[in-house]
């Protein structure tokens, strides 16, 4: 059986104000009943392909995880809590040695953002039995998405040679392009997104880890040996963890490795990053608005309108964003959904 990973320790600010320092967006209910992590563990629910997942979050987060997995019913096999954020590297070496020890080094373990909107269908467990046998088969897999736009926020693939069954090596792989590279990127039409899903074989993975970022590989050691067991969670060592460098498995692993392959993944797939990606997967009505439960409009087109406690009332716009949380409110361009970040650092400056 597979081992789900979900990596849920991410801070997603572009979400301001339903996204929250303590509340990230992973976590939120913005559309519908369940928040992405919950959706996530669904999407990794089935007992014959799956084994219970690791969750791998920092301490702040422990109780949403927790109290979010019983309400969906999932079995967990272990929450892993980092006491300081190194990003995705050492987050994902210490659930490879979690693994490893529990289920061997032959094990595979599929790796999940907490923060995608994904259609699992038919076309999605195709290409996670593509993965698992191309990973089985020694080779580290991601996920291959046909990009639309030049963005700069995601890892591009370069396909290389075809691979029994339909995956591909992978020829180059490039994390978040400068916005003029991604041009490049996207004219020469042999580049896929890279969905920041994974399957890898522990044993292989843990090897390349190894050998491109030594200081991950010992700092994820130390701290899951000297691990505190507390409640249902696994504290990683503070000391070790800390020692380890702060670096995303793109840069540290698939930008590096000789033993990358992708999966070409038709499934609808969005990081829902932005306001303006809330707006294009939301369910619109007859006008082109997505609205949330307390809000209304009137004479409005095209646009993203989100309430959860406080009525909000919307006339004579177009291609605007407004969302509500209970003490803040943002109102933008849809199309300037890129910059809340920058926001919500001036926010976060001023007294
Ligand atoms: N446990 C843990 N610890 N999880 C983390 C940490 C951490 O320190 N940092 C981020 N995460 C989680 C996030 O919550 C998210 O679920 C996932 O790891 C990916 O992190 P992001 O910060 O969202 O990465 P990204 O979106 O900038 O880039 C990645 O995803 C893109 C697709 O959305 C890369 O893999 C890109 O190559 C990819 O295109
Ligand atoms: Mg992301």
């Amino acid at each position: 059986k597979i081992v789900p990973v979900i990596m849920a320790g991410g801070k997603g600010t572009r979400l301001w104000p339903l996204s929250r320092a303590g509340a990230p967006k992973q976590f939120l209910q913005f559309l519908g009943e369940h928040s992405l992590f919950q959706k996530t563990l669904q999407r990794v629910g089935n007992s014959d392909l799956y084994a219970p997942a690791l969750i791998v979050t920092n301490t702040e987060f422990r109780f949403l995880v927790a109290e979010q997995a019983q309400t969906v019913d999932a079995p967990l096999s272990a929450i892993l809590l980092e006491p300081v954020a190194r990003n995705t590297a050492p987050a994902l070496a210490v659930a490879a040695l979690a693994i490893a020890r529990d289920f061997g080094t032959d094990a595979l373990m599929q790796v999940l953002a907490s923060d995608h909107e994904i259609d699992a269908g038919a076309v999605y467990f195709d290409c996670i039995r593509l993965a698992r046998d191309t990973a089985q088969a020694g080779k580290l897999v991601t996920f291959g998405i046909q990009p639309t736009e030049p963005a700069t926020g995601y890892g591009y693939i370069e396909t290389g040679d075809a691979l029994p069954g339909g995956a591909c090596t992978v020829a180059r792989f490039v994390e978040k392009p400068n916005r003029a590279r991604a041009e490049e990127l996207l004219a020469s039409g042999r580049y896929l997104w890279n969905s920041g899903m994974f399957m890898l074989p522990v044993g292989l993975f843990l090897e390349e880890i190894q050998r491109f970022e030594p200081a991950v590989h010992a700092a994820a050691e130390a701290a899951l040996a000297s691990a505190r067991r507390d409640l249902d969670f696994d504290r990683l060592d503070e000391a070790s963890f800390a020692r380890a460098p702060d670096i995303s498995v793109d840069y540290a692993v698939f930008e590096r490795t000789a033993h990358a392959a992708v999966v070409p993944s038709a499934f609808a797939w969005s990081d829902l990053g932005s306001w303006d990606s809330v707006w294009a997967t939301g369910d619109k009505d007859e006008n082109g608005n997505v609205l949330g439960q307390k809000a209304t409009v009137s004479a409005t087109r095209n646009s993203l309108v989100l309430s959860r406690d406080i009525h909000l009332a919307v006339h004579g716009m177009e291609d605007i964003a407004v969302i509500a949380s209970e003490d803040a409110v943002y109102v933008g361009r849809l199309a300037d959904s890129q910059q809340v970040g920058q926001i919500v650092k001036t926010l976060a400056a001023s007294p």
